[in-house]
């Protein structure tokens, strides 16, 4: 068996070539019981070595995990629930408004969307941004099925969001940053878009110890939300670099071997 190239030998386009082609076929449900499952879904609780199991059970796992964090399923299209991939439920603790402009990054299939532009409304308008095309072509149709006309699928990168300055009231994101090279980036970004008095709420993997260079290095590790995560205090300070204030973990989730958890993390633009 020949073994894949070490995350630390690689250079940042070649690490987000393998995470979209991950999440290419997540979004393709084209996984293989054999095949390590890319999924932020089972990060939080298990090693990078776990995976939701043979594609039918991964679609009910995704399905499962998207209502055990809280979120309603009926009447979401199984195309916006059998391809998520998140830790955490952001809009549920984002204190949405009608009228509100949200950005989403790393929107996946879009089920934060979804969720986000019932809250807004018609007055309102949520901007998902992701970099994998099947990603974005699933989330365009599970909108359509929805009969939602005020979402907004933008391809790009979130190191340099496709979006103009201080133009946004909140951005959310559930289980992507970790998986940027470049965290310092994504929240700058994040901030040059957000309007003045704007906030981010965000869910996310963060570790409580380094990891092991062993497992750091493994790209399956990287692509499934671990080998990516920086410590907790390294991500805030980011945060706080980029501008934010208030920057905060507001609440935790199942601590894992490797001491990576899922957290709740939120800050305000001044
Ligand atoms: C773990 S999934 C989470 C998807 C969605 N937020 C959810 O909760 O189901 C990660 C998503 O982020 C996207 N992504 C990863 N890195 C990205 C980057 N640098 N720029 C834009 N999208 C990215 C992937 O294409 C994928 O759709």
């Amino acid at each position: 068996m020949t073994r894949s190239k070490k995350v630390s030998e690689m250079k940042s386009d070649e690490i987000k070539e393998a995470v979209r082609d991950a999440y290419s076929r997540v979004a393709e449900g084209t996984w293989t019981a054999d095949e390590q499952t890319p999924s932020c879904c089972d990060a939080p609780a298990q090693t990078s070595s776990s995976c939701c199991g043979p594609q039918d059970e991964v679609k009910v796992t995704r399905v499962n995990l998207a209502e055990a964090l809280g979120y309603d399923t009926e009447g979401m299209p199984i195309g916006a629930t059998e391809s998520f991939a998140g830790c955490g439920n952001p809009v549920a603790l984002a204190s949405l408004k009608e009228g509100e402009v949200v950005l989403d990054l790393g929107s996946g299939a879009g089920l934060d969307m979804f969720v986000a532009s019932k809250k807004v409304g018609d007055s309102g308008r949520v901007i998902g941004v992701d970099m994998t095309p099947a990603m974005i072509e699933k989330a365009k149709k599970n909108a359509e099925d929805l009969g939602i006309t005020n979402v907004e699928f933008r391809f790009g990168d979130i190191e340099d969001i496709p979006v103009e300055d201080n133009s946004v009231d909140v951005v959310i994101s559930n289980c992507v940053i970790n998986l940027a090279p470049d965290k310092g980036k994504v929240f700058r970004e994040a901030y040059r878009v957000l309007k003045p008095g704007g906030r981010v709420m965000v869910s996310d993997i963060v570790l409580s110890k380094p990891l092991p260079k062993e497992v750091s290095d493994e790209i399956v590790t990287y692509t499934g939300c671990i080998g990516g995560a920086i410590l907790d205090e390294e991500y805030l300070q980011h945060m706080c670099d980029a501008g934010f204030k208030d920057v905060i973990i507001t609440s935790k989730a199942g601590e894992s071997l490797y001491g990576a958890y899922s957290a709740y993390i939120a800050g305000r633009k001044p």
